[in-house]
């Protein structure tokens, strides 16, 4: 019903400005969140633009502020920043830095909340549960800030998580969004595609993560978009690469190591066949499958050329094994 979710908004909106709140007026978020945002490099401009805020340490101090502002204990606990159990009350995030999930109109969804130690028996981050505005699957970190900039640049760079949207628009670009260390959903490509058909991933270097990617990715392709991708250096994420580099160092990495997705990953599989001729059969059909999901019956015989050369395999035989692939899904 609407005015439930009318209600978890305005709940939402209020955790928002307590949480900026705390990280800025009290003693406790000053010295403890704030100064880890001004640690990491973030500036205040940037900081107030996302709206980032602090958690109390103690155990339910917003909810008891939420309760005595007349917000029910009903939508507290169905928006997940009260948690109740055995009748008693505590906030669920505590002691966190707090970045605020907004929907595409820039309404707050949800939280997620980042611990400032290293402490590994915690998680690093928390998150809203889901809830009647809340879904996961449906939602894209940065969404709101980004759709301006996405339109006009025609691109929509995707990282893993909410530092790295934070770190580009520090360094200019906002045509960036997160999908929050989940990989990408259908909904999520549906809604990027609202506002251009190309996507760069901004992968961070390390190698399992990229091809646990490589299923998410054959669905960017069946929605008919270009889907380009560039690997940061070993250990690097776009967020710390940034504060490593300048602006325009950035945007050179960037558009100096975009690869088109099919060569990447082409490439990357390449690597390990080590001229075994099973694991390269095995590769082709691969990547054939990948081609064949493209719904542009134009754009396939250019990716084949490109297969073909990097894999040094005729490109005839490459397109036998597509028409193969095609004739059979029909
Ligand atoms: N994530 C999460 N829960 C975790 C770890 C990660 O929800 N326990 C999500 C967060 O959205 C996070 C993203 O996955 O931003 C990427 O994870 P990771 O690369 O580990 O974190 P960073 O965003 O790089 O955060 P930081 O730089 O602060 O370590
Ligand atoms: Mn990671
Ligand atoms: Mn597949
Ligand atoms: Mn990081
Ligand atoms: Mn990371």
């Amino acid at each position: 019903q609407d005015t439930d979710r009318d209600s978890l908004f305005s709940l939402n909106d209020f955790a928002r400005k307590f949480y900026v709140n705390t990280l800025f007026e009290t003693e406790e978020g000053k010295a403890i969140g704030l100064s880890y945002f001004l640690e990491r490099g973030f500036r205040e401009d940037i900081i107030r633009k996302f709206q980032l805020g602090f958690s109390p340490t103690a155990w339910d101090t917003f909810t008891k502020t939420a309760l005595q502002n007349g917000y029910s204990e009903k939508y507290l606990v169905d928006s997940g920043l009260t948690i109740s159990k055995d009748g008693k009350h505590y906030d669920r995030f505590r002691e966190r830095v707090m970045f605020p999930i907004h929907n595409l109109t820039g309404k707050v969804i949800g939280f997620g909340g980042r611990i400032l130690t290293s402490d590994k028996t915690k998680p690093k981050y928390v998150n809203s549960p889901e809830s009647e505005v809340y879904n996961k699957s449906k939602s894209l970190y940065g969404i709101w800030l980004a759709r301006n900039s996405i339109v006009a640049r025609d691109n929509c760079f995707l990282v893993e998580g909410y530092t790295d949207v934070i770190s580009l628009h520090q360094s200019g670009i906002e045509n960036v969004v997160a999908s929050s260390g989940t990989s990408l959903t259908t909904d999520q490509i549906r809604l990027i595609s609202k506002f251009t058909r190309n996507i760069t991933i901004l992968y961070d270097g390390d190698p399992a993560g990229i091809k646990a990617s490589f299923r998410g990715i054959d669905m960017i392709l069946e929605q008919g978009m270009n889907v380009k991708v560039v690997l940061f250096p070993d250990g690097e994420d776009p967020d710390s690469y940034a504060r490593k580099h300048s602006s325009s160092d950035l945007e050179g990495f960037i558009s100096n190591n975009s690869d088109d997705f099919i060569a990447f990953k082409t490439r990357l599989l390449l690597d390990e066949t080590q001229n075994d001729p099973v694991k390269k059969a095995r590769l082709i059909h691969e990547i054939i499958h990948t081609i064949s999901l493209i719904p542009d019956p134009i754009i396939r015989p250019l990716f084949i050329r490109e297969c073909a050369e990097i894999m040094q395999i005729a490109e005839q035989t490459l397109m036998n094994e597509l028409n193969k692939l095609l004739r059979k899904k029909k």
